[in-house]
């Protein structure tokens, strides 16, 4: 398929602050798993590397967050990866970390002979410094007031309230989050990598050189490229990370960006001591599979590290998918809107595959793309339930109903049988075409093709009508179907390959080589096994539990987001004083007739049993507040409300929803008790 000798495949390393969720299967892992089963499945030699990305600053922060040490933080979220990704058989090689000793020592290494060489450029700038935490701060570590909305709480890298993207110099009246001081700016030093002198020979490369690449990274690198590339600091002053090696750089690491793409080549060491061939011959292909926001560090940066490194191989394709949203809504950790892998597993037990197929089926491959629950419903009930499961199954079935489990022989064919088993390889080839054109969807559809043409072939056919007639006509007609039962445990086992072992198990089989699909690969007496389940509907009552999740997520989201209302203006004690507030008592209530909110309420005040009509009938009924003690304002000006005269005001907090609840005395009053 290629003029290459063997693959190197790698995934984006996520960054061991949090699970993952359903946007990193879609966007990489999925998509670099179903291309790695495609190519062992063709014979392919291939090293499938993945890793977590274990340095940078939100890790530290997290850490201080929660007052335990970064490497506890790391440790926790990279087992919890690693098992999330084991569970849905993404099938690494080698899942590995950044913290381990041979990628310090790698990276370090690699630093030093680009140091060493002169490829990096020194300069001093002026940073921010905590006098008191005796540290410089990170970008991320100082607060302040944005210059462009006025936002109090913005970080010195970007303005969360309007979005605009900061330097840490534009903060106004700029605070250390680490002591709450005022931090000083100080002169520090830093290794730069010169990008500008690698800028004609990356157009080369990439613009004239791979015109192949998938438009969206090509028009990222594009435009990268067009505006200039500036020199890019490749360390940090930081405490966590791999520290610069180089005498009087204590207190520096290498850039999270710097050290976390070598951490590919030494996962690869760490898999085998034969590492090199992998990336130091040309005759590796080296494919890096990751989302868009990753398209500059492994398209620009990583690659002219590679090159000024000299000794290794370039990257021949970067597939980067575009982003999945969820529910309409950006997928956000800090937000918890996420369909978090560990605990989908949880509601849907050993359905693995079905989020494996909505996600490619809806892959976010040209443009970003939504999850929705009732898609995934759908995908799952009329297309794996409906077609996939149904064909299997009845073809299994119908073989032990009339042959005793043992595959017939085939007759004679007649033009259809011909024209359904010439559709075969025509349909592998197609899913061949797309899968190596990165078109995963494309080839996930053409490969339920092939499941749809036996379903539909069956139901043609009818041997439930011709068994009493002609039993030599079902016989070719469920070997044929068996013939494309067998084909689907070998070309669906890239995209589901739970269920492609366990049709393997129905079907009493041995793995099905690639090449071997479309050929009689059950011979005619052999005995296949009973048909299990392979997919099953999913009700209604589950798909709406997720949908109740997420809108609890978003309403708690809400109320965490709404800033209370500023302080009005001061008031004198004695015009305070004039506010006549009393404890009462509601006695009886009823809605307003023809409006939505208001309730009639009559409240013994202590005082005298006035009338009073109230807004709440939204948040609660009469019979919940007939008894309940309240506030009220009692020398309010009586106002006339829907031909009802108010006579005073009940007092409530009013939520950031808008939802309403009562003020009342934390224990039994006195109606007429004065509140002040
Ligand atoms: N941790 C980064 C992210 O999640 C990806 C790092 S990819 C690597 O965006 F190449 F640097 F490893
Ligand atoms: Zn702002």
């Amino acid at each position: 398929m290629s003029h290459f000798k063997r693959n190197l495949i790698t995934t984006a390393l996520p960054y061991a602050n949090g699970p993952v969720h359903i946007g990193h299967l879609a966007g990489v892992y999925v998509p670099a798993d179903i291309y790695v089963r495609y190519l062992r499945a063709k014979g392919e030699e291939v090293v499938f590397i993945g890793g977590s990305d274990e340095h940078g600053v939100p890790i530290t922060i997290k850490a201080q967050k929660e007052g335990v040490t970064p490497q506890d933080i790391v440790d926790r979220y990279h087992n919890l990866i690693k098992k999330s990704f084991e569970e849905f058989g993404i099938s690494f090689d080698i899942y590995s970390r950044t913290t381990s000793k041979t990628h310090h020592e790698l990276s370090s290494a690699f630093f030093k002979k680009l140091y060493q060489e002169g490829k990096f450029i020194e300069k001093t700038s002026m940073q921010y410094y905590d006098e008191k935490a005796g540290q410089f701060l990170a970008d991320r570590y100082i607060t302040g007031k944005c210059p462009h909305c006025g936002n109090e709480r913005a970080y010195g890298d970007q303005c969360e309230a309007c979005g605009t993207s900061l330097s840490a110099t534009d903060l106004i009246n700029p605070v250390s989050a680490i002591t709450g001081n005022t931090p000083q700016l100080k002169e520090t030093k830093h290794w730069y990598l010169p990008l500008d002198q690698y800028e004609n020979w990356l157009k080369e490369w990439i613009l004239e050189g791979h015109k192949e690449w998938k438009s969206n990274v090509y028009g990222q690198c594009k435009s990268w490229l067009d505006n200039g590339l500036q020199p890019r600091a490749v360390t940090r002053d930081l405490d966590w990370g791999v520290p610069v090696p180089i005498e009087g750089a204590e207190g520096k690491v290498l850039y999270v960006w710097f050290d976390a793409p070598i951490g590919y080549i030494s996962a690869t060491k760490d898999l085998t001591p034969d590492w090199e061939k992998y990336w130091k011959d040309k005759d590796t292909r080296m494919i890096h599979f990751i989302g868009k926001d990753n398209i500059v560090f492994h398209c620009i940066i990583f690659p002219a590290m590679l090159k000024a490194e000299g000794s290794y191989i370039l990257p021949d394709n970067v597939p980067a998918n575009e982003f999945l949203n969820l529910e309409g809504d950006k997928i956000s950790t800090s937000r918890n809107w996420a369909v978090w892998l560990h605990e989908y597993l949880e509601d849907f037990k050993g359905k693995q595959d079905v989020l494996r197929y909505v996600l490619t089926a809806n892959a976010p491959e040209t443009k970003d793309n939504d999850f929705t629950w009732k898609d995934f419903q759908t995908r799952n009930n009329s297309e794996l339930v409906a077609i996939y499961g149904n064909f299997v199954n009845r073809a299994i079935v119908l073989t032990h109903k009339y042959f005793g489990g043992l595959v017939p022989e085939r007759g004679a064919l007649n033009d259809y049988d011909r024209e359904v088993l010439a559709e075969i390889p025509a349909i592998i080839d197609r899913v061949e075409k797309n899968l190596e054109n990165f078109h995963f969807r494309e080839a996930l559809k053409e490969c339920m093709n092939l499941a749809r043409l036996g379903n539909k072939y069956l139901a043609d056919t009818e041997p439930w009508k011709l068994i009493k007639t002609d039993e030599a006509r079902v016989k070719t007609i469920l070997n044929i179907c068996l013939q494309i039962t067998a084909d689907l445990t070998a070309l669906s086992e890239p995209f589901m390959p739970f269920s492609a072992a366990k049709l393997r198990g129905f079907l009493n089989m041995e793995p099905l080589v690639w090449s071997k699909m479309g050929a009689e690969v059950l011979p005619a007496g052999h005995r296949i096994n009973e048909a299990g389940l392979l997919f099953d509907k999913i009700e209604d009552e589950e798909i709406q539990r997720q949908l109740d999740r997420l809108q609890a997520t978003k309403k708690a989201n809400e109320l965490a987001n709404v800033k209370a209302a500023p302080a009005k203006e001061n008031i004198t004690f004695d015009t305070f004083q004039q506010l006549d507030i009393r404890a009462g008592k509601i006695i009886a209530a009823e809605k307003v007739a023809k409006t939505k909110k208001l309730m009639k309420l009559t409240v013994d005040t202590g005082i005298d049993q006035r009338t009073v009509v109230s807004g709440i009938a939204e948040y609660y009924t009469p019979e919940e507040v007939i008894g309940k003690q309240v506030s009220i304002l009692v020398n309010l000006e009586p106002r006339n409300l829907k031909g009802i005269d108010s006579q005073g005001m009940i007092l409530m907090a009013e939520n950031a929803d808008g939802s309403l609840a009562f003020v009342s005395p934390e224990k039994d009053v006195m109606p007429g008790s004065e509140i002040r």
